[in-house]
């Protein structure tokens, strides 16, 4: 037996022993073309928010067509200044909270999985005192056109008044949630009354698939996958895995996972376009204390998007 074989048995066996896999070798970001992606603090500028003319200005013209991100890539710094200092949707701003930061993203497959790579400086961020396990989260969402509100929208197609710390939550500690999973949707949000054809809407596809890194400085990343349907709801087995540094300021974040993991996950085809958008807790924030991006394009291997997910 050559000494390879014997290297891949010794995997194998490895892999029964423990039930993981062990971690692939993640591709040279060195040869990845990257791509900045501003992230901004949103205040309390939910869906229901961003739908209402008489609050929002691109309300009429989002309703007729026009996407989140047609309008506004390129405004994410001001916005985020302006929401993060408390003049306009946030009654509770983080004291010294910068406005915004920006992501340079990657996006490779290796013919087996999905990576997705984030480096960023989370310089300047006050500690909010929020989330006392973790210092920062990184997060993207992905759907495969399923959900229109996020194809749309990105993380905004699950983001509502009456989420919990939003203006109409009046104390609930409700998660994310996706409109149609609501019998009735007002400027308040949908409440707790559920749709009635949950289970249809669930075998079509409606939902939304998020990857998360947990992240201590020094200390090795954590990985979280789940679903937003009717709620956010971490999975299991976890899928996903984070692999991070820390070094100067700046943050180093891969998430990969297998392009097809099975049942509760989007699989990862060549030629389709998927929407991705990121969320980022920085600070030991939590909830909606958070960076969000618009959302962007992906495709794996080849086509016309944000990012080209090419074999490394
Ligand atoms: C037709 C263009 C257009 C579209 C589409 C649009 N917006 Fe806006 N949005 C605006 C304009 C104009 C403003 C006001 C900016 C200003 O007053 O300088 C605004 C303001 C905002 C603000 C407040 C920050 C600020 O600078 O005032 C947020 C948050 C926001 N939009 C989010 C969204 C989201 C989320 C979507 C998609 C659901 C969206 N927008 C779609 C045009 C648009």
């Amino acid at each position: 037996m050559t000494n390879s074989a014997k290297m891949l048995l010794i995997a194998t066996a490895l892999t029964g022993i423990l039930g993981f896999a062990p971690a692939l070798a993640a591709p040279n970001w060195s040869a990845v073309p990257a791509k900045d992606v501003t992230l901004f603090y949103p205040g309390q500028s939910s869906w229901e928010w961003s739908l209402t003319t008489a609050d929002h200005p691109g309300a009429d013209k989002f309703r007729a067509g026009k996407n989140c991100a047609a309008c506004h890539t390129g405004d994410e710094k001001t916005m985020g200044a302006l929401l993060a200092s408390g003049k306009k949707n946030e009654p509770t701003p983080i004291a010294g909270k910068p406005g915004s930061l920006i992501a340079k993203v990657q996006f490779a497959n290796d013919g087996q999985n999905l990576y997705v790579h984030l480096v960023f400086s989370d310089a300047g961020q006050p500690n909010a005192k929020m989330d006392n396990a973790y210092d920062t989260k990184v997060a993207m969402m992905i759907e495969d056109g399923s959900v229109l509100e996020a194809n749309r929208a990105g993380c905004w197609g699950s983001c509502h008044e009456d989420s919990a710390a939003m203006p109409a939550a009046g104390g609930a500690d409700r998660t994310m949630y996706l409109p149609k999973t609501r019998a009735h949707l007002s400027r308040q949000g949908g409440g707790d009354a559920l749709a009635a054809d949950l289970q249809k809407l669930k075998a079509g596809g409606y939902e939304l698939e998020y990857w998360q890194a947990r992240l201590n400085p020094g200390k090795p990343a954590s990985a979280a996958n789940g679903v937003i349907f009717d709620k956010r709801e971490e999975t299991k087995p976890t899928a996903v895995t984070a692999e991070a540094t820390y070094s100067g300021g700046t943050w180093s974040v891969t998430l990969s996972r297998k392009l097809n993991a099975g049942a509760g996950f989007t699989p990862i085809i060549p030629g389709k376009r998927y929407t991705v958008a990121f969320a980022i807790h920085a600070g030991h924030t939590a909830k909606r204390f958070h960076y969000v991006s618009f959302e962007r394009s992906m495709v794996l291997d080849q086509g016309d998007a944000d990012f080209v997910a090419s074999k490394k």
